[in-house]
């Protein structure tokens, strides 16, 4: 079957590779659901993948196959499987487990393990190829109503994942009710970000460089949201604005942007960072008034990467709610489909040139 891979460690080495199809029973213990390939999503660490700045090849390969925003349907179960049938639609989760405690319970995104494995990025070959087989432990369903937008749902699950853990946080209060959000960057993450606080009712300002309108403002506030380019106020006089927030998402890739975040929290409030910096950037900031205010207003700045399956069954719930809100609300971020996996350097071109582009997506075959 045909696969898209790199060489990890080798900068622009994107191709197309030849493997053996996946069968059923490489999984052990009946567990196996072979999945025929639908769509396949990708994003910034698919560019850092393909740049060699991220990720390593499986253990006896000397490629990586990328794709970790897979989206499929299944063509075949090993006799243990009981909770998908050939037909359904899925997603695949992209962690799998290590050996710390967290890895045992199933939460292998929590894993402090400094080896981690993740299909399609690090150690384990990913899903933009024709077809992969995996544990039904690791497989989500999908509503059949949900199949145009399911590429979707990986995306949605690391911001599933931060906003629920900035409730769980949360309870320390007792009493939280949070009434005004942030979201800072207006790309992928930031616009589903955007949604799911919509979808819990919150006033939610987002930040963005580009001045409205283009495309994302304008799906920022067809949802009811407020959208913000900080080239025509600046975040701390945003939150003088429209803050305090008491509930933060940074999705913008910009790491200094973390030190405003923290300005424009308010008090009891939460910061949830989501952005991958591989850089080693550097600023100066105000260390004693931030320290200062976060110390006499308790507030809390958590760190949050990857999803557990948990999380993806909230997405697959999120996704359906949003559809119903805001329908076809969803479909508008679908920007930039590339037909056939043979067509991988525009796929890459499309990604590392974004135009416009909220999600650059290829379509291994018709849904
Ligand atoms: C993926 C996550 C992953 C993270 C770090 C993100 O692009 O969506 O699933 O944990 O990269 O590798
Ligand atoms: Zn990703």
């Amino acid at each position: 079957m045909k696969a898209i891979a790199v060489k990890p460690g080798v900068p622009d080495t994107v191709h197309l590779a030849e493997l053996p199809a996946p069968k059923v029973t490489d999984v052990p213990n009946g567990r196996g659901v072979l999945v025929r390939v639908l769509r396949v999503g990708v994003d910034g660490t698919d560019k850092e993948i393909n740049a060699a700045e991220y990720g390593q090849a499986p253990a006896g390969y000397d490629f990586l196959v990328i794709g970790h925003e897979g989206f499929g349907q299944v063509e075949a179960v090993g006799p243990n499987v009981t909770e998908v049938k050939p037909g359904d639609y899925v997603v695949a989760t992209v962690r799998r487990p290590g050996s710390s405690i967290y890895d045992l319970i199933g939460t292998n995104d929590m894993t402090t393990d400094d080896t981690y494995f993740e299909r399609g990025i690090n150690l384990r070959h990913g899903y933009m190829s024709q077809y992969y087989v995996d544990d039904a432990d690791y497989i989500v369903k999908i509503p059949q109503g949900l199949k145009e937008v399911g590429v979707l749902l990986e995306p949605t699950t690391v911001v599933e994942k931060g906003i629920a853990q900035a409730y769980e946080i949360q309870r320390r209060l007792r009493v939280w009710k949070p009434k005004r959000a942030a979201v800072m960057g207006a790309g992928t993450i930031g616009l589903l970000a955007t949604l799911v606080l919509r979808l819990k009712g919150l006033q939610v300002t987002t930040f963005g460089k580009t001045p409205k309108p283009y495309l994302n403002s304008d799906l920022i506030e067809a949802i009811g949201a407020t959208y913000q380019s900080t080239d025509e106020l600046s975040i701390l006089e945003g939150a003088k604005k429209y803050g305090q927030f008491d509930l933060i998402f940074e999705a913008t890739g910009f790491s200094p942007v973390v030190f405003d975040s923290m300005q424009a929290l308010g008090k009891n409030g939460v910061l949830v960072l989501s952005s991958v910096t591989g850089g080693d950037r550097k600023v100066e900031v105000p260390a004693d008034r931030i320290n200062l205010e976060f110390v006499l207003g308790n507030k809390v700045m958590v760190g949050t990467v990857n999803a557990n399956r948990e999380y993806f069954e909230i997405g697959v719930k999120d996704l359906a709610q949003a559809e119903a809100e805001y329908p076809g609300w969803l479909p508008r971020l679908l920007t930039h489909p590339v037909k056939g996996l043979e067509n991988y350097q525009e796929l890459f071109a499309k990604l590392t040139n974004p135009n416009g582009a909220i999600k650059v997506f290829c379509e291994v075959a018709p849904l």
